[in-house]
C-alpha cells in the first residue's frame, strides 16, 4: 500500500508541473494514443497501425465526442475512455450499467468519476516503456493507476490497474477490471473467437459474429480449473472475419489463475467496449482503508495481418517476457501416469527409466501415487493428498535415491504434486480439518475419490505448511528438476473457515496460490513446472508466470490432440504445450493410430512419452529412438520458431502447420490426416508460409518407418522459398486413416 501511495503522490507531483496531457505509446508496428480531455478524463482515441509522428496522430484525432467516422464515438454515447467507470456522468464514460470499475464507497454511494492526473513514464528495466495514467475519484479519496508496458521485440501491450482505498472506511469493488477500454473502433462486423471445452476435449475453437447491440461474455465459471471450460483469451476480428494471414485482429489474454471474465460489447453505433478482469460476480472485493489491490495483467496485441500474426506476437511475448525459462529448450519427458498409473514400485520405475534412456529421452517424471503412508498410502485416488512424504513401501530408498537412479542413466528427474488439494483421508486433514475450504453450517462436500477437498489457500498457515512441505521434498531430493503441478477439483465448499473474508475468496485464494509458487521459484529458480490441473485447467498466463509449460488435456489420442494443440497454439507457444506419445488403442478414446502418427503429432509441441517402455516391441522402440533423435535436431525450430498454421483441421480431413526458425533458414512442416473420406488421399499441395523467398530449401521427409514409402515426390530436392509458398508442397497422405508426414527444410 505504502508503495502505491508513494508512487501515486510522486506521479501527482510530477503531473502538476509536467501536465503531460497527450501520450503516444508505440510497439514495433502499432500505436496507442492517450489524451486527457477538458473534463480531465483519460481517453484512448487511437489503437491501430503505427503512426510515426505524434503530431500526425494528434492532427488526425478529431473530436472524440462527435461521430466523425474515424474516432467512432457518437454524441450521447460513451467516450473512448482509457478506463471506463460506473457512475457519475451522463456521457461519462459509462453512466449506466457498464464500466470496468464499480465501487461502493465508504459512505454507501455507488458512483465514481475518475479524474486523470498527468501521465508518467516509469523507469522499468524489463520493458521498453512503462506508462502510468493516474486517476482519482472527484469526490472520494479513491485512487486508480492504469499501467501500460510495451517492448521492443513484440507488439504485445501489457496493461493492468491498481486501486487504492484512502477513504475512512472499507470500500467494496463490484468490478475491478484489468482493462476496460471503450475502443474507438468502427467496423461493419466484429467476430469473436475463443476456446472452450471440458475434460478430455479442451481448447475447441468457437467463433461467431458479435451482433450489434450485444455483448459476448466468456468467463472461467471456476476458480481452480479456471481455464478449463473457457480460456482467458480471445481474438476479435475488426471488420470481416480474419483468416490466418489477413484481416485486422485484436487478440487478448488475461494472466490470472482465479475466476475471470472477458467481454466484448458492440453498441448500436458500432463502438466497441472490451473488458478483461478478475470476476467478482460472486462477491464484491472488500478493500480495507489504507489498502490497495492490483488487478491481474491483461495483454493486448493488434495486427492487420490476421490471426497467425497475433499468435506469433503472443508467443514471442510469452517466451521473452512471461515464461520463467521461455528461451530454453524443453527436455523430452517420460511421465509415468498412463504407463503405470498407481501401480508401481522402485523396481518398475527404474526399469521404465532404462527404457527411456535407451530411446534417448531426457527427463523421467513420477506421476501420482508416490506419497502417503500406512492407511493413507496413495495407492488410489482416495487417499493421501496433503501428505507430501514418500511412500516407504513403494519407494523404500526415497526420492533422492530414485533421482540418483535417473541421474546414473543420464536422465533428469521430476515429480507430480497436487498441492492445493487434501483428502479427508490424510494425516494433514486429520490434524487440520479447518484447513479445507468449507461452508459454515453445511456438510463438507467431497470431490474426486469421494474424499478430495480444496485447501484454503487464503489461510497463511496453509500457505506456510504447503510451501514447507514442497521445500522439504526438494531438500530430500535435490536432484528433482521438474514438478508437474496438478489440481483436480473445481472450487466448491466455497468458504474459508478462518479468514472471515468470504466475499474476497476467489481473489485471496489466487494470491495464496501465487505466494506458494513464488516461494517455490525463489527456492529453486531453475525448477521447471508444468501447469496440469486435469489437463487444460491452468492453461493461462497467470500460472505461466511461474510455470514453463502446461498439460493441455488428459485426452492423449493423437487425432484429438491435433485439435486440442491447434487451439492451444492460438495463444500459447509450442515450447509450453506438453504433448505425449501414448499407447494404441488410446486409453481415453480407444482409437487405434500408428506409432508414427502419434510421434508426428506430439513432435509439433514439447515432445514426451507416457507409456511403459518395457511393453513396447523392439521395432517400436527402434522407431521411437529414431523419432526422438529427429526431434532433438528440430527442437530449436519447433519450440522456439515462428508458428504458421497452414490448413485448419476444422471441417477437413487433414491439417498442416509449420514452424520456421527466426532466421528463416530452417523449417519443419507437419501434415496430419484426420480420417480418410472418399477420394481424400490426394490433398491439395500444402502452400508453405514464413520462408525467405530467395533462399533454396532442401526438403527432407523424416520419421519414416523402415521400408515405408515417402509422402512427397519433392523430398530430397532443393526448392526456392518462393515456389514453396506459391505452389506448395505436393503431399500424399492416403496410407490409412491416420497417415501423416513431417518434412524438414534446410536453406542451402
Ligand atoms: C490428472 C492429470 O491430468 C493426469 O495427467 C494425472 O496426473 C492424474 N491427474 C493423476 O491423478
Amino acid at each position: 500500500m505504502r508503495k502505491f501511495v508513494l508512487l501515486f503522490l510522486s506521479l501527482a507531483a510530477a503531473a502538476a508541473g509536467a501536465a503531460d496531457d497527450t501520450v503516444k505509446l508505440d510497439t514495433p508496428t502499432t500505436t496507442m494514443t492517450f489524451r486527457r480531455d477538458a473534463d480531465g478524463v483519460w481517453l484512448m482515441p487511437y489503437y491501430g497501425a503505427k503512426i510515426e509522428d505524434a503530431a500526425d496522430a494528434e492532427a488526425l484525432e478529431g473530436d472524440p465526442c462527435r461521430h466523425d467516422g474515424r474516432i467512432g464515438a457518437v454524441a450521447g454515447q460513451a467516450k473512448p475512455a482509457s478506463y471506463s467507470v460506473y457512475g457519475a456522468k451522463e456521457f461519462g464514460i459509462d453512466a449506466n450499467k457498464s464500466g470496468g470499475l464499480c465501487v461502493k464507497h465508504d459512505d454507501g454511494t455507488m458512483a465514481s468519476e475518475l479524474v486523470g492526473l498527468g501521465a508518467e513514464w516509469i523507469d522499468d528495466k524489463t520493458a521498453a516503456k512503462h506508462l502510468v495514467l493516474p486517476m482519482k475519484d472527484s469526490v472520494h479519496d479513491f485512487l486508480v493507476l492504469q499501467h501500460f508496458r510495451v517492448f521492443d521485440d513484440t507488439d504485445a501491450v501489457e496493461t493492468w490497474t491498481e486501486f487504492s482505498n484512502r477513504e475512512t472506511g472499507a470500500v467494496e469493488l463490484y468490478r475491478m477490471d484489468s482493462a476496460a477500454l471503450t475502443f474507438p473502433l468502427l467496423a461493419d462486423e466484429f467476430h469473436f473467437m475463443s476456446l472452450t471445452g471440458q475434460w478430455g476435449c479442451e481448447n475447441q475453437i468457437s467463433e461467431s459474429e458479435l451482433p450489434r447491440g450485444q455483448a459476448v461474455v466468456i468467463s472461467s465459471r471456476n476458480g481452480v480449473r479456471d481455464a478449463w471450460f473457457a480460456n482467458p483469451a480471445f481474438m476479435l476480428s475488426v471488420g470481416r472475419r480474419a483468416d490466418e494471414c489477413s484481416g485486422t485482429v485484436i487478440g487478448g489474454v488475461l494472466a490470472w489463475s482465479g475466476a475471470w471474465s472477458i467481454s466484448a460489447h458492440r453498441d448500436y453505433a458500432d463502438l466497441l467496449e472490451l473488458r478483461l478482469g478478475a470476476d467478482n460476480a460472486n462477491g464484491a472485493y472488500r478493500l480495507e482503508p489504507g489498502s490497495s489491490v492490483t488487478a491481474p495483467k491483461a495483454v493486448l496485441v493488434r495486427s492487420d495481418r490476421g490471426k497467425g500474426a497475433v499468435s506469433r506476437e503472443l508467443h514471442r511475448w510469452a517466451r521473452n517476457h512471461r515464461l520463467p525459462h521461455g528461451r530454453e529448450l524443453r527436455d523430452i519427458v517420460l511421465n509415468s501416469w498412463e504407463g503405470a498409473y498407481f501401480d508401481f514400485d522402485e523396481r518398475r520405475l527404474v526399469r521404465m527409466m532404462d527404457g527411456l534412456a535407451e530411446m534417448g529421452g531426457e527427463m523421467f517424471v513420477v506421476d501420482d501415487g508416490w506419497f502417503g503412508n500406512g492407511r493413507y498410502a496413495r495407492d488410489n485416488d482416495r487417499n493421501g493428498l496433503g501428505d507430501w512424504r514418500v511412500n516407504a513401501r513403494k519407494l523404500p530408498r526415497g526420492l533422492g535415491h530414485l533421482a540418483g537412479e535417473a541421474k546414473s542413466r543420464g536422465l533428469k528427474f521430476g515429480l507430480w504434486v497436487e498441492p492445493e488439494m487434501v483428502n479427508v483421508t490424510s494425516e494433514l486433514y486429520t490434524r487440520h480439518p479447518e484447513w479445507a475450504m468449507r461452508c459454515k453450517g453445511r456438510p463438507l462436500g467431497t470431490g474426486r475419490g469421494g474424499t478430495q477437498c480444496v485447501l484454503d489457500f487464503t489461510n497463511p498457515d496453509v500457505v506456510d505448511n504447503i510451501s514447507s512441505q514442497l521445500g522439504a521434498i526438494l531438500d530430500a531430493a535435490p536432484g528433482i528438476s521438474y514438478f508437474k503441478w496438478d489440481a483436480n477439483a473445481n472450487f466448491f465448499n466455497v468458504g474459508s473457515p478462518t479468514s472471515g473474508r468470504d466475499q474476497n475468496l476467489y481473489f485471496d485464494y489466487t494470491a495464496g496460490l501465487y505466494e506458494v509458487l513464488k516461494r517455490l521459484r525463489a527456492k529453486r529458480p531453475d525448477l521447471i513446472v508444468q501447469a496440469c490441473s486435469s489437463g487444460g485447467g491452468r492453461m493461462e498466463y497467470g500460472f505461466l508466470g511461474y510455470a514453463d509449460e502446461f498439460w493441455p488435456s488428459d485426452d492423449t489420442d493423437a487425432r484429438e490432440r491435433v485439435f486440442i494443440q491447434w487451439g492451444a497454439g492460438m495463444f500459447y507457444p509450442a515450447n509450453a504445450i506438453a504433448a505425449h506419445v501414448t499407447v494404441s488403442p488410446n486409453h481415453q478414446t480407444m482409437r487405434e493410430t500408428p506409432l508414427k502418427y502419434r510421434f508426428d503429432v506430439a513432435m509439433s509441441a514439447r515432445l514426451g512419452l507416457e507409456l511403459d517402455p518395457r511393453k513396447m516391441s523392439a521395432e517400436d522402440t527402434g522407431f521411437a529412438k529414431r523419432c526422438i533423435a529427429v526431434y532433438k535436431s528440430i527442437r530449436p525450430v519447433v519450440q522456439q520458431g515462428e508458428l504458421y498454421r497452414l490448413v485448419s483441421p476444422y471441417g477437413r480431413t487433414y491439417a498442416a502447420q509449420m514452424h520456421v526458425s527466426t532466421d528463416c533458414r530452417r523449417a519443419v512442416v507437419f501434415v496430419w490426416g484426420l480420417n480418410r473420406g472418399p477420394c481424400k488421399d490426394f490433398i491439395p499441395p500444402v502452400r508453405l508460409d514464413g520462408l525467405a523467398p530467395d533462399l533454396r530449401y532442401r526438403v527432407t521427409e523424416v520419421n519414416l518407418p523402415d521400408g515405408a514409402g515417402g509422402h512427397c515426390g519433392a523430398s530430397g530436392s532443393a526448392v526456392s522459398g518462393q515456389a514453396l509458398m506459391a505452389a506448395g508442397l505436393p503431399v500424399y497422405i492416403g496410407k490409412g486413416d491416420y497417415d501423416s508426414a513431417v518434412f524438414v527444410l534446410e536453406a542451402q
